[in-house]
């Protein structure tokens, strides 16, 4: 089956034709238009600005996604749409869109969680060399009679084993959900106040680095130790790691900003200085993915899950991928880890499809999301 899907919670427009074949993903085309420049100069989403963005680029990447895939409403078997959480003005863009499309083609419409897309985002080619196919590649190298589509492709079925343990870190979330099994999540802690994405974007306004902040603040963490200093020297700024040994699972990332504030006012000279910055960047970046790992692998001892996913904006980070593989490695050795490739760790459309296809697949009534178009509304607090 064919899901055309839209995504507009925050600051990414983004739409995405995929073709789910027997549990496993194809992403046929997609489009993804980022606001970044747009915010920033204010260091962080505006969400009026995101909401016009929305309405300026949305008709445009449905048309080009629509026109070059010639989707005509007879070749397309769902529509999938980011019904929450997020910015509501930029949720209404985007569930308007779907519904109007939902309503002229006749389709079902499915409303998704934007957090379970980022859990689900880990079934786009998990396992697979291949991400991004045309579909032209498939008509022109039809599979073998003897060889499955799946296996001509380089991909893999991915499946996740459960229980599964996900840590969710993005601009707006920090979760660790476990889920017995697809679709069924119960919530074992969650951030008190920033969300992981959020610090390092302060960090980064603190620091004059621009928005977003993650990738900012951990390129210059990079430099710090890999350019000037071999082996990792000793830090001399250090940060607190909030919360990490706190009886229940939450997180809190205020403190850390603020206590990276008051350095910064303390050490005027971090800002002009670029090693000092980079050595202060570090010991952020490792700040949070301290508290993220040793938090992790506590609930997944507690909890034993297979699985151990990654997901959120925050997981396309590189020290932490690899952190929190090495801990799982060390600690849980018969643990699986699961995370997107970094590209799908950023907001996108394809993992809305993915998401959407469960909740397709486990309705007993199909036609039960056929006059959704009517009835599903964009919920700025959605929870899963
Ligand atoms: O999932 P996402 O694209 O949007 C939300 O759902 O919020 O996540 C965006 C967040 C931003 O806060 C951004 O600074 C952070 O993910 N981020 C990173 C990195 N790339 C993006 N944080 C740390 N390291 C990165 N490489
Ligand atoms: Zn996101």
């Amino acid at each position: 089956m064919q899901i055309l899907a839209i995504e507009t919670s925050c600051d990414e427009t983004a739409v995405s034709l995929v073709k789910a074949d027997k549990g496993n993903f194809f992403v046929m085309d997609e489009y993804v238009s980022s606001q970044a420049k747009v915010h920033s100069p204010f260091g962080g989403v505006v969400p009026n600005l995101a909401a016009r963005e929305h309405v300026k680029n949305l008709p445009i990447l449905l048309k080009k996604i629509i026109k070059k895939n010639k989707i005509d409403g007879k070749n397309v078997d769902l529509i999938a749409v980011t019904q929450g959480p997020g910015l509501i003005p930029a949720l209404l863009v985007g569930t308007n869109a779907a519904k109007a499309l939902a309503y002229a083609w006749k389709k079902p419409l499915v409303g998704v969680n934007h957090v379970e897309g980022h859990i689900y985002a880990n079934m786009i080619g998990a396992n697979a060399k291949f991400q991004i196919i045309n579909p032209k590649q498939i008509q022109n190298s039809p599979p073998k009679a003897d060889q499955p589509m799946a296996e001509k492709l380089n991909i893999q079925k991915f499946e996740i084993k459960f229980p599964v343990l996900a840590l969710i870190v993005s601009g707006g979330h920090t979760e660790l959900i476990l889920m017995k099994k697809h679709l069924s999540y119960k919530i074992l802690g969650r951030t008190l106040d920033d969300a992981a994405g959020e610090a390092f974007d302060k960090a980064a306004k603190i620091l004059n680095l621009g928005y977003p902040g993650g990738p900012a603040v951990s390129k210059l963490a990079k430099k710090y130790y890999t350019n000037a200093h071999n082996p990792i020297p000793d830090i001399h700024y250090s940060l607190p790691r909030p919360m990490l040994n706190s009886s229940n699972f939450n997180f809190s990332f205020s403190g850390l900003k603020t206590a990276l504030l008051y350095t910064v006012r303390d050490n005027s000279q971090i800002l002009k200085n670029r090693k000092l910055k980079e050595e202060i960047c570090y010991e952020f970046q490792q700040a949070i993915v301290d508290v993220l790992v040793h938090k992790t692998i506590t609930v997944a001892k507690k909890y034993r899950p297979k699985t151990i996913l990654l997901g959120g904006g925050v997981s396309a980070n590189k020290e932490l991928r690899k952190q929190l593989g090495e801990a799982i490695k060390k600690e849980l050795p018969t643990t699986n880890y699961s995370l997107p490739t970094a590209k799908y760790s950023l907001d996108n459309a394809s993992m809305i499809a993915v998401a959407s296809y469960f909740h397709f697949m486990a309705a007993k009534n199909k036609k039960e999301f056929l006059g959704n178009w009517k009835n599903m509304e964009a919920e700025a607090n959605l929870s899963l």
